[in-house]
């Protein structure tokens, strides 16, 4: 809490007491400070501490207080103090003297660190990619943001808005997909809910995909695949408002992240006008101290090494301008002002946020959404409850909690519904055979046959993939292990009708055995009510409804190269599905890709007008049908491609989509709008954004590969 302003009487009589003690220069201070003091007119604005007056703007209030701040003050402003104290929370320091709050920080990916204890554990970041539901993401971000305010925090080191270049990183379950607009959306859902309690985190800035080598690696890419597919998601979480951006650990073309003028100082700061914070990732995050100042990093974290006396000194040696510091505090003192950590706001959430009704019910609803039906073939799914009377349940993951990585993402709730936990209590008369093991007995194998269906959970964990150094790093290989293969094809030669649930943070190749089996479904790392969700689906009491924000391919080949043993890497303009369209590639399941119960039909693709400016907006209207007996839920998806461009652009780039929930028969018509700005390209000759007068194509539909309704506009010359 902010010290009470002192009243300036007592600070006359302080002045006066320091003068009866000191040297002449000292009397000469002292009597500035009384005659400082003696405009006071009592009170906050009236003593003239404007900054502790939150009836100022907060420009003036960060003005005033940055002029009382000695440089040791400010310095100590930009940096860690500590490693997690005892409530987890990793601090910034508390300045009593003119009652400066600190910063708070927590990591909270999926749910708050579980170095605060237990938390809501929600769905991974690529689960909630597959809702393809921003909405719901505003709701994650507000309840993960109350349960860190109620622990203390003030900063949630959240969203993970990495654009998922290849499915092998080892920390794809954190982020929300491959596609920067769909990235882009979901993590501003993120912000705009979590920023309701706390300070959100965009991480990691920028081109922070590869594990094994992050510390070290450096990734090479051209100016306009930076802009283009590396940052427009993180500008976007800048328009939406975030409050502070992680810098990553690797380099970008030859210079770390955290001291790399390129990135902060002239795109984040200088162009896109950000005036949040920017801290470095942790211990090796932050390389130095005088190109990291000056290139725009705020504050070091978790502790000051480089920026603490290092930088004093570089200040008074002259290496580091003044102003270069000022700046920086000011948008640390900023952010403080704007979320009301200066003034002892927000106040903390009550105890009762964490993990309260409210929250796992979400959990539940957002796996509910996030859960893909990838294969259902002769109807396999769902299991009717009075036409499947014994259901085999195989496989270890069935009766394992398997929440994700265990690196600095960990979140524990104090409970788990494991998918046999949750078949066991959805099952209704249908008796569940608990088979939850990888190697089955001749004995399985006759209870596997004598079952009306078996489903068998195998996938990924926490083994397989993770952060670097403190976790599994990444992914060796996109198949599953021999032992789950082999698991698959044995239930699959007992049971025609066997179903495989798949865990894990994205693309599993299946080729050894999709067309042995009836179904396939994508269940992610599912949070801590994914069992629930997961029988619900199978047993068909919520339609799935969940689409691929990652490509499914068949081989490795179809992927851009993988390289996580190397230091030096190139990034090219394309991966995930703009990489397959432009080379003719022929996934297992799109970008996009779900299947539901129900079946949806798209008609009457119309645009608002054949031609708009380059400031304008598209607006697009298309009617969605259930044209099934039930209802559910589809994703509308509408890609923009390009006639005759000056460049080489993709074949399409997903630009809007919308869910809809429709009843059996109902038809709705939905508006998509998409801003010509979001069609510019990157012009390397003249270092900007340029929107083409040229005829675009539209076309929409259920997956990037489904695209019924195509039209055509254009833009006007400027
Ligand atoms: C991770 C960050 C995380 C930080 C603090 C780092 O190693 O890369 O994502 O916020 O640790 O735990």
């Amino acid at each position: 809490m902010p010290a009470p302003p002192a009243h300036p009487i007592e600070r006359a009589l302080n002045a006066a007491r320091l003068a009866a003690r000191c040297s002449a220069v000292c009397l000469v201070l002292a009597a500035v400070a009384l005659l400082a003091g003696c405009g006071d007119r009592g009170g906050a604005a009236a003593s003239g501490e404007i900054y502790r007056d939150p009836s100022q703007s907060i420009e003036a209030r960060v003005a005033d207080l940055l002029s009382r701040m000695t440089l040791e003050e400010k310095i100590e402003q930009m940096h860690g103090v500590s490693l997690p104290d005892s409530r987890g929370l990793n601090p910034t320091a508390i300045n009593e003297r003119l009652g400066i709050a600190n910063f708070e920080m927590v990591d909270g990916a999926r749910g708050v660190s579980a170095a605060t204890g237990a938390a809501t554990t929600f769905p991974v970041g690529s689960a909630r990619g597959a809702t393809f539901a921003p909405d719901l993401e505003v709701e994650v971000g507000r309840a993960i943001g109350s349960e860190t305010r109620a622990k203390g925090g003030n900063v949630i080191l959240a969203p993970v808005i990495n654009l998922l270049r290849h499915p092998r990183w080892g920390r794809a379950q954190e982020t929300y997909g491959e596609d920067t607009f769909h990235l882009g959306t979901m993590g501003a859902g993120f912000i705009q809910g979590a920023q309701e309690h706390v300070i959100a985190n965009a991480k990691h800035f920028a081109l922070n995909s590869i594990e094994d080598d992050r510390f070290t690696v450096d990734v090479h890419v051209d100016e306009r695949t930076l802009r283009e597919v590396y940052l427009a998601h993180f500008k976007r979480a800048v328009d939406a408002g975030v409050g502070s951006i992680m810098c990553s650990y690797n380099m970008v073309n030859g210079s770390y992240a955290c001291e790399n003028t390129h990135l902060l100082h002239d795109i984040l700061q200088g162009e896109w006008g950000f005036d949040g914070f920017v801290e470095s990732d942790w211990v090796l995050g932050t390389r130095s101290t005088v190109p990291s100042a000056l290139a725009g990093l705020d504050i070091e974290m978790p502790t000051g090494h480089y920026f603490a006396e290092p930088l004093v000194d570089a200040v008074n040696g002259g290496a580091v301008p003044l102003p270069v510091i000022n700046d920086a505090v000011k948008r640390i003192l900023r952010a403080k002002f704007r979320f009301g950590i200066f003034d002892g706001k927000p106040p903390l959430d009550p105890a009762t946020t964490v993990e309260s009704p409210e929250h796992t019910a979400l959990a539940r609803e957002v796996e509910e959404k996030a859960i893909v039906l990838l294969k259902n073939d002769q109807a396999a799914l769902p299991l009717v409850r009075d036409q499947v009377h014994r259901v085999a349940v195989v496989g270890v993951l069935a009766a394992t909690p398997n929440l994700g990585d265990t690196g600095s993402s960990l979140a524990v709730p104090s409970y788990t519904i494991t998918p046999l936990d949750g078949l066991q209590s959805h099952a209704g008369p249908v008796e569940i055979v608990d088979l939850s093991h990888d190697t089955l007995s001749a004995a399985d194998q006759a209870q596997v046959a004598a079952a009306d269906a078996a489903v068998v959970v195998v996938g990924l964990t926490h083994v397989d993939e993770g952060e670097g150094l403190v976790a599994a790093g990444d992914r060796k290989t996109l198949d599953l292990s021999a032992g789950q293969q082999q698991l698959i094809l044995d239930v699959a030669k007992q049971n025609p009708r066997t179903i495989v649930v798949l865990e894990g943070s994205g693309a599993i190749l299946m080729e050894n055995w999709v067309d042995q089996v009836s179904a396939v479904v994508m269940s992610w790392y599912p949070g801590m009510e994914g069992g629930n969700a997961i029988a619900e689906v199978l047993f068909g009491d919520v339609d799935p409804s969940g689409k691929l924000p990652v490509t499914f391919p068949r081989s490795a080949d179809q992927l851009p190269p993988f390289v996580n043993d190397q230091n030096d890497v190139t990034y090219g303009y394309y991966s995930g599905y703009r990489y397959l369209d432009k080379n003719g590639f022929d996934p297992r399941y799109p970008f996009g890709f779900g299947l539901s119960y129900t079946t949806f039909s798209f008609q009457n693709l119309t645009l608002a007008r054949s031609t708009i400016a380059p400031g304008g907006t598209l607006h697009a209207t298309v009617d969605v049908s259930n044209t099934g007996t039930q209802g559910g839920d589809e994703v509308v998806e509408l890609y923009v491609g390009y006639q005759g461009s000056r460049v080489d652009r993709a074949v399409r780039d997903l630009k809007a989509f919308q869910r809809v929930s429709l009843g059996p028969g109902e038809t709705r018509t939905v508006a998509l709008d998409v801003a010509a700005a979001d069609l510019a390209f990157w012009d390397v000759d003249t270092n900007a954004f340029v929107v083409e007068p040229i005829t675009y194509t539209v076309e929409v539909g259920s997956s990037s590969r489904d695209l019924p309704l195509g039209a055509t506009f254009s833009i006007s010359p400027p």
